[in-house]
């Protein structure tokens, strides 16, 4: 019988154009089981996605879970000093952090167990960028583990590399320079670090820059050394076209050790590859031979939209604003107008939410405050702006790419004045935060019971409904207006510029031109 290849989802003909691919380099289909040991996830939790995994008891008492990772089986089952070149299309079972839902995801994965040189990262890398060029308009951001390592050695103490870390991955010079200020650095390399954050681009100039950046830092010159071998070895290929350098590339140092690297397609709002050099966990299981490989999210692709029947990974061209509705969103859609992106009639007194100005290529979507960081973080909007107080709280995983210094207020505790803590008991937290406050009593070691509301908080502790409350003080009239007092100050807060992060692959050069003209502007 003929096969019916256009009744394929876009998905399936991927996998079967990738399959083709790797079983012509010599790779051999791994295939396993839904089921692996409990054990086996539990002690190497950091090498994990997310934290969740799905267990149960077997007939016969051992603790199984459903896979939500093959990589582990595959190292698990490789013979020590032997060299294997395996694929797998296997589904993996995750929580989604938002809905809290189990989700089944497709995977495609290559692991080269036993590549341990340059040959083998060439290797894996031609065929990571040739699996997304399979996918559609691709970008593959390479970044080194040992680069970071040795430039976040500033940093003597753990928790400060840990904020530096963190800084780094949402691409944010403001928390790097906060990071480098508690640390004591100096500002040559308070000034290197925040260079650092920014830097992003195309092989070589991005290069250029990272050498500059770490003039005298030995690993981190060698850890370059290797990328620059990498990318002239591919430089006469489709491959180099694609990649690019982005030290917001960041895996569990544990597992991952040397080259590491994401890949995006356009359409799709988040990474669909993530791949890296792992020896560090070869070494947890006392293997001796070196690891790289990648995995790459089939589903996502498959959900790529084609109305038309065009390339559904062609961007419109269009940058997507994501703007909060009320003053704070009026008062930076004037900031952005000077800074060359105005669309017109968008502050008018109507119901409208969408405004777009086709000669300017700007799209704004007005939206409540408290989802803005959901519209960017799903890609429906490259770019946003939203009060820290609700990042802190959503935990999006967006770039929080610029503070912009406007709607600032901060964190606090506030309660009535003859407030008498009793330490025996949970103290009753009214909050519009509930993770942020949860966040801050487990690190002051209280046992709190948090009563969440959506509005008007300070009347909690009025009524009886809690003792204290977690808020945001701006002015501070509403405090004094209702006969409260603050107890104690917390983090400050006020509006971040976040990008997603695939739009900052695509829509990057625009991105940037509107940081450069904001950063004239505040
Ligand atoms: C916020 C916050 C405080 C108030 C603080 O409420 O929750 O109630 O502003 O501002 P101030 O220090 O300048 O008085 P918001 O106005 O968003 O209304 P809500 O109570 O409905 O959340």
């Amino acid at each position: 019988m003929e096969m019916q290849l256009p009744a394929l989802r876009r998905e399936e003909k991927i996998a079967l154009q990738l399959r083709c691919l790797f079983e012509q380099r010599g790779y051999q289909l791994f295939r396993m089981g839904s089921f692996e040991e409990y054990d086996l996830y539990m002690q190497n939790r950091a090498f994990l996605m997310g934290d969740d995994i799905i267990s149960f008891t077997a007939a016969d008492g051992r603790l199984l879970a459903l896979k939500p990772d093959v990589t582990l089986s595959i190292v698990k089952n490789t013979p020590a000093d032997a060299t294997r070149r395996i694929y797998y299309c296997e589904n993996v079972f995750r929580r989604n952090k938002q809905s809290g839902s189990y989700r089944e995801i497709e995977q495609m994965g290559l692991e080269y167990i036993g590549g341990d040189d340059i040959a083998s990262e060439i290797e894996v890398l031609t065929l990571a960028a040739q699996s997304l060029a399979a996918a559609g308009n691709a970008a593959l951001d390479l970044s080194h583990m040992e680069f970071i390592d040795a430039m976040l050695s500033l940093f003597g103490d753990e928790a400060l590399r840990a904020t530096a870390r963190a800084a780094l991955r949402d691409k944010s010079p403001h928390l790097m320079c906060a990071a480098a200020k508690s640390a004591g650095l100096s500002d040559a390399d308070t000034a290197r670090l925040s260079a650092l954050v920014s830097l992003s681009g195309a092989f070589p100039a991005a290069l250029a820059n990272a050498r500059a950046i770490a003039s005298d830092f030995a690993a981190a010159q060698a850890a370059l050394d290797e990328l620059e071998a990498l990318y002239q070895a591919l430089a006469q290929t489709q491959v180099a076209t694609k990649i690019r350098l982005d030290f917001s590339i960041l895996n569990d140092t544990d597992y991952y050790n040397g080259l590491i690297f994401q890949g995006f397609v356009s359409g799709v709002s988040h990474a669909v590859l993530y791949g890296g050099r792992y020896d560090n966990l070869l070494r947890r299981f006392e293997k001796p031979q070196g690891a790289i490989g990648f995995a790459l999210y089939l589903d996502a692709l498959g959900r790529v939209d084609s109305p038309n029947g065009d390339d559904p990974t062609e961007n419109d061209g269009f940058l997507n604003i994501a703007l909060p509705k009320g003053r704070l969103g009026n008062d930076i859609y004037r900031l952005f107008v000077q800074a060359g992106f105005s669309c017109d009639d968008l502050i008018d007194e109507s119901r409208k939410l969408v405004f777009e100005d086709t000669a300017s290529r700007v799209r704004y979507y007005l939206v409540k405050p408290s989802d803005v960081d959901i519209y960017v973080e799903h890609g429906v909007a490259d770019i946003g702006v939203v009060g820290k107080d609700v990042l802190s709280e959503s935990g999006a995983d967006v770039l929080e790419l610029l503070d912009l210094n406007r709607g600032c207020c901060r964190f606090a505790i506030a309660g009535k004045p003859d407030f008498q803590e009793d330490p025996a008991l949970p103290l009753r937290v009214a909050t519009k935060y509930p993770n942020m406050t949860r966040r801050y009593f487990a690190s002051q070691s209280r046992a709190v019971e948090i009563i969440q509301l959506h509005g008007s908080i300070e009347l909690a502790p009025l009524i009886g409904l809690s003792d204290v409350i977690v808020d945001i003080v701006e002015t501070g009239s509403t405090i004094k207006e209702n006969n409260l007092e603050i107890l104690a100050e917390l983090e400050p807060s006020s509006a971040r510029l976040i990008a997603n992060r695939a739009s900052w692959r695509f829509q990057g050069e625009t991105i940037r031109t509107l940081i450069e003209k904001l950063g004239e502007l505040l």
